[in-house]
């Protein structure tokens, strides 16, 4: 059984509540449609209702009518929602008035039935940034206990098998941090450990990638690898963990019986934590386009519940595949 066959297994075991903010966006109404008909979650769709019911008619969706529609503009819970709002966000400054125009806002409603327990996950960004779909999550759900740094993962799959775990490697930060700090990385590291053993269904070997081996190279950037890199193994001695290291020396058991000889991952890693989101970023888009790649997510790792951010250059597939991510961390939360 392939990994996301495998996720979907899952999710249908114990059906999670996802909500789903954009659900007039065609894409999102599509793929909630699939979602249903495959029994992944039991979907919540934020929206107008006669608009959402009318798009469903239009595209022939007819699940739409199992999922619980709620109207933002008009949500009989809108001023116990405003309220918890308030009480989480008084000290930065907002007020009543601001609190109750934001449970308007769909994806703000969303972290909040989330946070009230009405919710278990969301999924959106089809139509909206990822700062606006962060930020609500960040401001209400916040992170778990002992995390202070939210990161976005890639499911990266290759076709040469014999990279990774069978063609399977987990890139992170690709979504979230421009410049995280050595305590940051290592964070990051940790998270893609726990995203690897919860989703990706595999024991992590991780690398913290830099543009040195051992020493090979000097300098503050190095140095930030290497910290991180102590810092990750004093945080989970459970892990394996390694830095900092080239792409290669990480990748190929050759070049890593040169370049690291003692290297307890062995050029057989199969998490490898990019040193910022530049490079995390284009790295997985790279191997994507150019190396044909498939990659899914960013999965959103180290937030309380779940929230996960689309590209607003998903597809239809793209967005139900992170509906039964989402469930499959909502059920091991
Ligand atoms: N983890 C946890 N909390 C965070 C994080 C984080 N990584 N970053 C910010 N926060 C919190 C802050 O502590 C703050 O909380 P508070 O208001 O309770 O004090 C709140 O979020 C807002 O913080 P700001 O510093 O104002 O954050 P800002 O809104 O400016 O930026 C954002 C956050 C939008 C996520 C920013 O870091 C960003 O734009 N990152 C890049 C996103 C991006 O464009 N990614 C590439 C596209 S994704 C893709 O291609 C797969």
């Amino acid at each position: 059984m392939d990994l996301i066959t495998h996720i979907y297994a899952a999710a249908r075991t114990n059906l999670q509540r996802i909500v789903l903010p954009e659900a007039a966006e065609e894409r999102t109404l599509r793929a909630a449609d699939i979602a249903i008909a495959e029994g992944l979650a039991h979907l919540i769709l934020l929206g107008n209702p006669a608009e959402i019911r009318t798009q469903a008619a239009r595209l022939f969706l007819k699940n739409i009518e199992k999922a619980t529609i709620i109207d933002p503009n008009d949500n009989p819970k809108a001023q116990e929602y405003a309220d918890l709002l308030y009480n989480l966000r008084k000290s930065k400054g907002l007020t009543p008035e601001e609190a109750q125009t934001l449970v308007k806002n769909p994806l703000y409603l969303a972290c909040l039935m989330i946070k009230n327990g009405d919710a278990d996950g969301e999924v959106a960004g089809a139509n909206n940034t990822t700062g606006n779909v962060l930020r609500p999550a960040f401001q209400i759900i916040k992170t778990k206990p002992n995390v202070s740094v939210v990161s976005g993962a890639m499911l990266v799959f290759s076709k040469y098998t014999s990279y990774g775990e069978n063609g399977l490697l987990i890139f992170a930060d690709c979504a979230v941090n421009p410049e995280p700090t050595a305590e940051e990385l290592a964070q990051i590291a940790v998270c893609t450990g726990e995203t690897a053993r919860c989703i990706a269904q595999f024991e992590p070997r991780i690398a913290l990638l830099s543009f040195s081996t051992k020493g090979s190279a000097k300098g503050e950037l190095v140095d930030k690898v290497v910290r991180a890199t102590e810092l990750a193994r004093q945080a989970a001695p459970d892990l394996l963990i390694d830095g900092e290291l080239q792409a290669d020396a990480a990748l190929v058991p050759e070049v890593s019986r040169r370049k690291a000889p003692d290297s307890p991952i062995a050029g057989q890693a199969n998490v490898l934590v990019l040193p910022d989101l530049q490079t995390g970023n284009i790295a997985y888009k790279l191997v994507q386009r150019l190396g044909g790649a498939e990659a899914v997510g960013p999965i959103l790792q180290g937030l309380a519940a779940p929230v996960n951010d689309l590209s607003r250059g998903c597809s239809t597939e793209d967005i139900v595949k992170m509906i039964a991510i989402t469930a499959t961390q909502a059920q091991s939360k």
